[in-house]
C-alpha cells in the first residue's frame, strides 16, 4: 500500500502519528518564506498538508513545483491546526500534516476545468473528460449513492430466495415498444442480433423452467428519442416471480422500497404503498405518473361548458371534448397578463393547447377574465363552487379531446406546483398506479398496440373483452411511481398460449408471425408454465429521484448525451472497411 491513512481519515487522536497520504492536489497556497499549503484530496475526503522550512530543501522545492490536480504522496505528522485555523466545515478540519517528505507521483496537464470549481462548466466540457469530472464531490456521491441502492436491492432479492441469472445480451428482438440496436453476424451474413431492450422472454422462460424467483441488474438497450430521464443503455432491476399476483409482487417491491428509504435517506415509509388505478390517476392528475407531492387535482366542467354562450367551451363540450381545470390556490398574483400569456404559449406548443381560458378571483369574489362577459352569473357561481374559488386564485381551463386535456393539465400541474413551491423538494412520495389499459389505439397505423408489452395478463374480470371491446380491457399491471416518475414497471404475464395467441391477434400479429417471431415463447408455454409475474426498476432513475438529481446523466458513470455518443470515447464511430466487408455490410450514403 502506498499510503498509511485516507486524505478523510486523520482526526485529533490521530496528533503525532507518522502517516503518509495520496491524493490529488486540490487546491494550493504559498504563503512565502518557505510556507506551503495544499489541499489533498482523494474519494475520502481533503487533508491541509504544509511544507514549511522544517520539511527540509527537498520537499520545499517539490511543493512548489506543485500544481492543480498534481498527484502526490505525502509522508509527515500530523499536527493540530494552530489556534483559529481549525476548519469545522471539514472532517479532517482539527488537523493538519506537516511534510517530511513530498513525492511527486504524476503531473497533470493544466485541467480543462477544476473538479472543485463553484461553477460547472458545459456539459459537453464535463462529459469528454468524464475522469475529471467524476473527481466532482457531487459526481462521487452520485456513484456511491447508486452503489448503495444497488447493494440495498441485492441484499433484499437474496434475502427473499431471489437467484440471480444472467441473460444474453444478443438475442432476438423483444417487443418493449423502442426501436433496437442491432449487432450484424459475421457468421450469418445479413443477420442481426437485436441488444435486449429487457430481458423479459428470458425470465419468463426461467419461471417455465421452475427457477421460481429470478433476479437481475440488467442492461437493457432501446434506441428512443432521448430525454433527461431517457438514456439509450440503462439499468434496470429486473426481477420474476411464480405462483405469484399483483399484490405479492407490488408486496416485495413495498418491502424494497421501505428498506431503501429507511437506509438511504432515514425515511420511515407507511406501508403497503398507496395505489391508484390508471383511470383515477388520468381523471384526477393527467398523467399516469401522477407526482403526489402536492394536491391542485384537475376538476372536470364539462357539463357547465355546456350551458355556457362561451363557444370554445361550448363547442368542445358539445362535440364530445372536455373541459377541465385547476385550481392554483393562491396564485392569483403570481401570475400578471404576461405571465399567463407564458403559460398559454407553454401549454400550445409543448401540448398542442388550442388556448388557456383563465378566472381571477377578486377579493370581492367575483371571477375576472377577458371572457366572463360570455357566461351567465348563475354559470360563474357554478363554475366558482365547482372550483372551490375563493379570493386570491387563479382558475385555469383547457378544452379540448381528453388526451390534450389530460396532457395540457398535467403540464401545467407539474409547472405551478415547482413555481409556487407547493412542495418541498426534499419529500419523497412512493405510490402505485395500477390496471392500466391492455391496448392503446395507434391513429396513424389504425390498429391496437400494448400499452405495456403483449406478455401482459388482463384482468381476469376482463377476459371477455378481449373479444367484445379491447379499448375497456384492463391488466394486471402495475407501475412504481416516485415524486410525479415512473420508476419500475410490471405485470402478471399470460401463461396459456391460447390467451397470448388471442393478444397477439388483437395486436395485428398473426400465428405465422407469432410462431417466427416468438416460437420459442408460444412453445415454452405450452410445456407446464406456471401463473407468473415480475416487474423491472430504473436503477437509473432510483438514484436520480433518492439523489434529487435533475439529469439521468448524473447518476451514470459513462452515459451517453442527448445525441447518443459518448463524448470521451467518440463512440459511435465509423470502423475499418475490413470489419464492413467481413459483415458483408455496405454503407450507402
Ligand atoms: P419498462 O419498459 O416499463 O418495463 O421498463 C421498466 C423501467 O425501466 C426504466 N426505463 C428507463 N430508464 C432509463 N432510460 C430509459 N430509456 C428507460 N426505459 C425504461 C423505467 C421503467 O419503469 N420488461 C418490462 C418489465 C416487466 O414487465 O417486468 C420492462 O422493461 O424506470
Ligand atoms: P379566442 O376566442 O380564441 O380568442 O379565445 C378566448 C380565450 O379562450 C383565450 O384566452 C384563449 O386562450 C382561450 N381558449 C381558446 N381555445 C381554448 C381551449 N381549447 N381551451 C381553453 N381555452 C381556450
Amino acid at each position: 500500500m502506498l499510503r498509511s491513512h485516507t486524505c478523510g481519515e486523520l482526526r485529533a487522536e490521530n496528533v503525532g502519528q507518522q502517516v503518509t497520504l495520496c491524493g490529488w492536489v486540490d487546491t494550493y497556497r504559498d504563503h512565502g518564506e518557505g510556507l506551503l499549503f495544499i489541499d489533498l484530496r482523494d474519494r475520502y475526503g481533503y487533508t491541509q498538508v504544509v511544507a514549511s522550512p522544517e520539511s527540509g530543501e527537498q520537499a520545499q522545492q517539490l511543493a512548489r513545483q506543485v500544481r492543480s490536480e498534481f498527484v502526490l504522496s505525502v509522508t509527515g505528522t500530523v499536527a493540530p491546526r494552530p489556534e483559529g485555523t481549525v476548519n469545522p466545515k471539514l472532517a479532517t478540519g482539527e488537523i493538519e500534516v506537516r511534510i517530511s517528505e513530498l513525492q511527486i507521483l504524476n503531473e497533470c496537464d493544466n485541467p480543462p476545468f477544476q473538479p472543485g470549481a463553484v461553477e460547472l462548466p458545459g456539459e459537453d466540457l464535463r462529459l469528454k473528460y468524464r475522469f475529471i469530472d467524476l473527481r466532482r464531490e457531487e459526481m462521487q456521491q452520485a456513484l456511491l449513492l447508486r452503489s448503495a441502492i444497488v447493494k440495498g436491492m441485492r441484499d433484499h432479492f437474496e434475502e427473499h430466495q431471489f437467484i440471480d441469472v444472467e441473460t444474453p445480451v444478443l438475442g432476438r428482438s423483444t417487443p418493449e415498444g423502442a426501436r433496437d440496436y442491432l449487432v450484424p453476424s459475421r457468421v450469418h451474413p445479413g443477420k442481426f442480433f437485436a441488444l435486449p431492450q429487457s430481458p423479459q422472454l428470458y425470465k419468463q422462460i426461467l419461471m417455465i423452467a421452475g427457477y421460481d424467483r429470478y433476479v437481475q441488474v440488467a442492461r437493457c438497450f432501446r434506441d428512443e428519442d432521448l430525454r433527461a430521464d431517457r438514456q439509450p443503455e440503462f439499468t434496470q432491476l429486473d426481477m420474476e416471480m411464480a405462483f405469484v399476483e399483483m399484490d405479492d409482487v407490488m408486496g416485495m417491491i413495498d418491502l424494497l422500497v421501505a428498506r431503501l428509504a429507511k437506509d438511504l435517506l432515514g425515511l420511515d415509509v407507511r406501508l403497503p404503498l398507496p395505489r391508484m388505478t390508471y383511470d383515477e390517476a388520468m381523471e384526477r392528475f393527467g398523467h399516469d405518473a401522477p407526482d403526489l407531492r402536492f394536491g391542485m387535482e384537475l376538476i372536470d366542467l364539462t357539463d357547465l361548458a355546456a350551458k355556457t354562450e362561451f363557444r370554445v367551451f361550448r363547442g368542445v363540450a358539445d362535440g364530445g371534448g372536455r373541459v377541465r381545470g385547476i385550481n392554483a390556490k393562491g396564485a392569483r398574483d403570481n401570475y400578471s397578463r404576461k405571465g399567463i400569456d407564458e403559460l398559454t404559449t407553454y401549454v400550445q406548443q409543448d401540448f398542442g393547447a388550442k388556448g388557456l381560458a383563465w378566472f381571477k378571483v377578486e377579493d370581492d369574489g367575483t371571477l375576472a377574465s377577458p371572457i366572463a362577459k360570455n357566461f351567465e352569473d348563475e354559470l360563474l357561481a357554478a363554475i366558482r363552487d365547482r372550483m372551490q374559488a375563493e379570493p386570491g386564485d387563479l382558475l385555469l381551463f383547457i378544452a379540448d379531446d381528453w388526451s390534450v386535456t389530460c396532457k395540457a393539465l398535467n403540464g401545467l400541474r407539474n409547472r405551478l406546483g415547482a413555481e409556487l413551491k407547493l412542495y418541498d423538494p426534499k419529500t419523497m412520495n412512493f405510490s402505485w398506479v395500477i390496471e392500466f389499459p391492455m391496448f392503446e389505439f395507434d391513429e396513424e397505423t389504425g390498429g391496437w398496440t400494448a400499452m405495456h408489452h403483449p406478455f401482459t395478463a388482463p384482468r381476469k374480470q376482463d377476459l371477455e373483452l378481449l373479444e367484445t371491446d379491447p379499448a375497456r380491457c384492463r391488466a394486471q399491471a402495475y407501475d412504481l411511481v416516485i415524486n410525479g416518475s415512473e420508476a419500475g414497471g410490471g405485470t402478471i404475464r399470460i401463461h396459456d398460449p391460447q390467451t397470448q395467441q388471442k393478444v397477439f391477434d388483437i395486436l395485428g400479429i398473426d400465428e405465422a408471425t407469432a410462431a417466427e417471431r416468438f416460437g420459442f415463447l408460444m412453445d415454452a408455454l405450452k410445456f407446464g408454465a406456471p401463473p407468473h409475474g415480475g416487474i423491472a426498476l430504473g436503477i437509473d432513475r432510483f438514484v436520480m429521484l433518492f439523489g434529487g438529481l435533475a439529469s439521468l446523466r448524473d447518476c451514470i458513470a459513462f452515459p451517453k448525451t442527448q445525441r447518443a455518443t459518448d463524448l470521451m470515447t467518440r463512440a459511435p464511430d465509423e470502423v475499418e472497411s475490413k470489419q464492413l466487408k467481413e459483415l458483408s455490410i455496405k454503407i450507402s450514403r
